[in-house]
């Protein structure tokens, strides 16, 4: 492939050592102009001094956009309605920012005709994958490029004394041996004594659950009201999904709920400890799934089921803005067209329990199921149905005999 000019891009940036280092690098390497972008998707961090840390690190300009809004409905929601889990434990925070983030890295470059978009990724894991894939697949004419894979920086010390030396100012916090990543659905962590998959997990890497332990005795109840899949009320108080998700994490989060610990599997073939908190994505699916379970018929739960491996799978591996992903959309905002009621739930100790759950589109009939009083189910039909049903291994067994 031919080797573009670049005279401008847009750099991912959070303010950190890493992308503060990959702006003076851009401009050493390539010469051009550096438009950083920082994205609110809820991290909860402070956006206030990124300004001033972006122009300090040699930054052209800086776009600072509050994407939650953007990110809970275009992104989260569809994730929660897919019951998007990877491999049984990850509800997929990181992964799902990922494309977002692209798409505004994307749309800056074609607002300030940049040649590139640049994101602070190593080589070693999933987040290369997402931000370039969804970046080519939105703007196929930009480059995207990624310093950190092949820079002499190998260590964090390299890149302190690479800021040093080019009075790029980093902030002299203690350091921490843990990598963070966070937004509305979730805090990823990595490294440290994670690595070691045996280590129980300091108590100190979490940030947004208290310890189960040292929850509150008194369990707590809260309901959460659903229409047409999408949660719109806590507690009776209907919120827009940013705060709704924002006060689960803190609800659920000072009872312990939401932590997870799982070794899962990157797309480039590494295994990795990871630890998440998600308090809020727990006990949303938790509770979307009770009440699917009342609402959805039979055959439509079941495909669902079987599509949601494949859906966490392909927001996982970074293929969000792909046709597959949209179509399988499609099966799932039809399946949830009458998904509307309400679930309660039980927080005690780290544990998010559904107790009960109710709607007016619920298949749920009484008469059909009770063994009390008020019985509708006709039992005369069973034996011919139960007979036919098992007649292949009836006959099946018959041959078994002749042999
Ligand atoms: N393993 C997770 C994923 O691939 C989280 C990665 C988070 N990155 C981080 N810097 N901690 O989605």
């Amino acid at each position: 492939m031919q080797k573009k000019e670049i005279n401008r891009v847009v750099l991912a940036f959070s303010g950190g050592l890493d992308t503060s280092v990959i702006v003076h690098w851009l401009k050493e390497n390539y010469d051009c102009e550096v438009i950083a972008f920082a994205a609110d998707v809820g991290q909860g961090e402070d956006l206030e001094p990124l300004p001033e840390r972006a122009e300090a690190a040699g930054a052209a300009d800086i776009h600072i956009r509050d994407v939650r809004e953007e990110f809970a409905s275009q992104y989260v929601m569809p994730a929660l309605k897919a019951q998007a889990v990877y491999e049984n434990g990850y509800p997929l925070a990181t992964a799902l920012a990922r494309p977002l983030i692209s798409k505004h890295l994307v749309d800056i470059a074609r607002e300030y005709d940049a040649d590139a978009v640049v994101h602070g990724s190593t080589g070693k894991g999933n987040d290369q994958v997402r931000f370039e894939v969804s970046a080519r697949a939105l703007a196929p004419d930009i480059e995207v490029l990624a310093p950190v894979r092949h820079w002499e920086l190998n260590t964090r010390e390299d890149e302190i004394e690479y800021a040093d030396r080019h009075n790029i100012p980093v902030e002299a916090t203690a350091e921490s041996p843990y990598s963070y990543d966070r937004n509305l659905w979730g805090v990823s962590i990595e490294c440290g004594p994670l690595e070691d998959p045996w280590n129980r997990p300091p108590e100190e890497v979490y940030l947004w659950t208290a310890n189960p332990l040292e929850a509150p005795d008194e369990p707590e109840e809260l309901t959460l009201e659903f229409e047409q899949g999408k949660p719109v009320a806590l507690n009776g108080n209907k919120l827009d999904l940013v705060d709704l998700i924002e006060q689960l994490n803190d609800l659920a989060g000072r009872h312990g709920v939401g932590r997870i610990d799982m070794v899962e599997n990157r797309l480039v073939g590494i295994k990795s400890r990871e630890i998440y908190e998600a308090p809020a994505a727990v006990v949303l699916l938790e509770a979307h799934r009770a009440l699917m379970d009342i609402v959805l018929d039979r055959d439509v739960y079941h495909q669902l089921q079987r599509l949601s491996p494949k859906y966490s799978e392909l927001v996982y591996n970074g293929l969000w803005f792909s046709d597959v992903r949209e179509s399988l959309d499609a099966f799932v905002n039809r399946s949830q067209e009458r998904l509307t009621g309400e679930v309660r739930l039980r927080l005690y100790k780290g544990s998010a329990v559904v107790n009960g759950r109710r709607s007016p589109e619920s298949l749920y009939d009484r008469s059909l199921s009770t063994y009390d009083e008020g019985d509708e189910f006709d039992q005369s039909l069973a034996p011919g149905f139960v007979r036919l049903w098992g007649l292949p291994l009836e006959v099946a067994g018959r041959r078994r005999g002749r042999q």
